[in-house]
C-alpha cells in the first residue's frame, strides 16, 4: 500500500471568520490516501475542529515555548491539544525571522508538543545566501539537531523542508535539490522519517515535487486558503 501523503495548509493570518466558514462549506475532498491538515489562526481553532471532516486534522501554526503560565498573548501546547488540535507547526521561518525565535526556543516548543498529544511539524530550511554557499543540507541537519536537542525524530513527527527563499516567492528548488535534502535527512534519521516540502507549492508543481523528490507531501501557504485551490492541490498530488 502506498504511504499516506500529508497536505498541510498553513493559513498564516490570511483569513477572517467568513473565509474559514466558506472554506469548510465548500471543501469536499476526501481521500484516505491524503491526510489534509489545516492550520488556521489560533482564534479559528475551535471552529476548524468543529467543521473538520474525515481524513482531515487541525494544526496550530505555533505554540508557546513554556507551559501554562504568565505569558500574555501566547497559547500553550496543552491548550491547543485540549481543543482537539492534533498537530503543531514549529519553527516556521516567519516565526524565526519576524518573531526572533531561536533554536533554543524551538527545541523547547518541540519538546512541549511531543509531551502533549500533538504531532510536531518542524520547519527547517536555508536562506538564499546559505543556498548560494552550498550549505542547504548542512543548515537543515543543523536546525533539526538543534530542535531535537538530543531527542529522536521517531514516528510521531513530521519535518517540513521549507527553503526560506522559496516561501511566498514563486520560486522553488529543483526536484533534485529537494531530493538531496530529503535523502540527507532520511540518511541521518532513518528511511521512515516523514518529510514534506514547502515553499511556493501549487497544483502545477506538487505532483512533480512529491514524486521526484520522494517526499511525503507538501506544506502549502498562499495556495491553500480556498477550497477550490486546496482541492486542486490534493487532486494533483495523487494523480
Ligand atoms: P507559500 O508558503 O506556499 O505561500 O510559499 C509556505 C509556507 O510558508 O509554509
Amino acid at each position: 500500500m502506498k504511504k499516506q501523503l500529508f497536505i498541510i495548509a498553513n493559513w498564516k493570518m490570511y483569513q477572517n471568520e467568513q473565509a474559514v466558514e466558506s472554506f469548510f462549506e465548500e471543501f469536499a475532498y476526501n481521500n484516505e490516501a491524503v491526510q489534509v491538515i489545516i492550520a488556521p489562526s489560533a482564534i479559528h481553532t475551535s471552529l476548524a475542529v468543529a467543521k473538520k471532516t474525515e481524513n482531515m486534522a487541525i494544526s496550530s501554526q505555533n505554540i508557546a515555548s513554556e507551559e501554562l503560565g504568565a505569558l500574555t498573548g501566547e497559547v500553550a501546547a496543552e491548550q491547543f491539544a485540549e481543543q482537539g488540535v492534533d498537530f503543531a507547526i514549529i519553527g516556521h521561518s516567519e516565526r524565526r525571522s519576524l518573531f526572533g525565535e531561536t533554536d533554543e526556543m524551538i527545541a523547547k516548543k518541540l519538546y512541549l508538543a511531543k509531551i502533549s498529544t500533538m504531532t510536531p511539524i518542524l520547519c527547517v530550511g536555508e536562506t538564499s545566501e546559505e543556498k548560494a554557499a552550498g550549505q542547504s543540507v548542512a543548515v537543515v541537519l543543523r536546525q533539526i539537531a538543534a530542535a531535537l536537542n538530543g531527542g529522536v525524530v521517531g514516528e510521531n513527527m513530521i519535518i517540513a523542508y521549507e527553503p526560506v527563499w522559496a516561501i511566498g516567492s514563486g520560486a522553488t528548488p529543483t526536484t533534485a535539490e529537494i531530493k538531496m535534502v530529503v535523502d540527507a535527512v532520511r540518511g541521518a534519521y532513518g528511511v521512515e522519517t516523514r518529510i514534506v516540502y514547502g515553499g511556493s507549492v501549487s497544483a502545477d508543481n506538487v505532483y512533480t515535487i512529491i514524486s521526484e523528490a520522494g517526499c511525503d507531501g507538501a506544506l502549502v501557504g498562499k495556495a491553500s486558503t480556498t477550497a477550490e485551490s486546496l482541492t486542486a492541490i490534493c487532486q494533483a498530488a495523487t494523480r
